[in-house]
């Protein structure tokens, strides 16, 4: 099997699963249209780091919870990590859980938790770990097992290194999921926006669509910047969220509308 064939989350799943899941079960999901358990899944990338994939991607996660479905944020590969009461976390990955209705442990939905705040191979390099794709797929297959809904937090940018043979854009091939695009509204997005769509297109992902985020409140010609990515971006713009004095997940989820998404959840009225 070469890197790039996606690996089946069912296959690679461990037979653990549904003992986790039924665990991890808090309400009972609304069910989509059909009667059928919804299963939205996403991956999130961003033109950069710190431009607003967390705060995106626990948005969705707020939304998905609010609507009554068990859902769950992963965080695969998390760079920076402090030891609490004896377990090693990440901000990231803290927010996504405070986030989530569905818990697992968290080598299940972070199986890459890194000490050092440095690119991801370097931080793997340090703790003497090889980043690879299996157990990465293995635990978002437990994840999905116990979960309506995923959102998986890519690093960084999309196509970080995580050591000589394998990357965060290959991750993103091995998910396999429609990917979102969370574009920090600053000088340059326009180009990391457009290099960013070229390597998701390139690799055959689906490209669901963009949320613009305002991080810099100073940018100068906001509006014509979000025009410039809107005629240029090949796939819907789902919201744009202002600079936030108090940048929550709720708040940020007023800004974004999801309903058009692949497999979105419909509520049964
Ligand atoms: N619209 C906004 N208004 C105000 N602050 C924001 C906004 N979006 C993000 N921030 C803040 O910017 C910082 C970076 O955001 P966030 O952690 O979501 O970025 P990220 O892309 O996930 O970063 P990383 O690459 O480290 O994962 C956070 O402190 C967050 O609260
Ligand atoms: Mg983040």
């Amino acid at each position: 099997m070469s890197l790039n064939d996606p690996v089946d989350p069912v296959v690679a799943a461990e037979p653990q699963v549904e003992r986790d899941a039924e665990l991890a079960v808090e309400p009972a999901p609304l069910l989509a249209a059909e009667g059928i358990p919804s299963r939205f899944a996403c991956f999130v990338t961003g033109t950069d780091t710190e431009i607003g994939k967390t705060l995106v991607s626990c948005a969705i996660l707020h939304t998905l919870v609010a609507g009554g479905l068990r859902a769950c944020g992963m965080k695969p590969v998390a760079a920076g990590a402090t030891l609490r009461d004896g377990e090693l976390h990440n901000e990231d990955a803290d927010q996504l859980i405070a986030c989530s209705n569905v818990h697992l442990p968290g080598n299940i939905t972070t199986p890459y938790m890194l000490r050092d705040a440095c690119a991801p191979h370097i931080a793997a390099a340090r703790d003497g770990v090889a980043i690879e794709a299996v157990p990465i797929i293995a635990a978002y297959a437990e994840v999905l097992a116990a979960s309506d809904a995923v959102v998986v937090e890519g690093v960084g940018g999309f196509r970080v290194p995580f050591s000589d043979d394998f990357d965060s854009a290959q991750m993103a091939e091995q998910f396999n999921l429609p990917v979102i695009l969370v574009v920090g509204l600053r000088l340059g997005c326009l180009n990391h926006a457009l290099l960013t769509i070229e390597a998701i297109v390139r690799r055959d992902l689906v490209l669901a669509g963009w949320v613009v985020n305002e991080i810099d409140p100073d940018m100068a010609f906001a509006d014509d910047n979000v025009a410039a990515l809107a005629a240029r971006i090949p796939a819907p713009m789902l919201g744009r969220i202002p600079y936030l004095e108090h940048a929550t997940a709720a708040e940020a989820a007023k800004f974004i509308d999801l309903a058009g998404l692949p497999g979105w959840p419909s509520r049964r009225d």
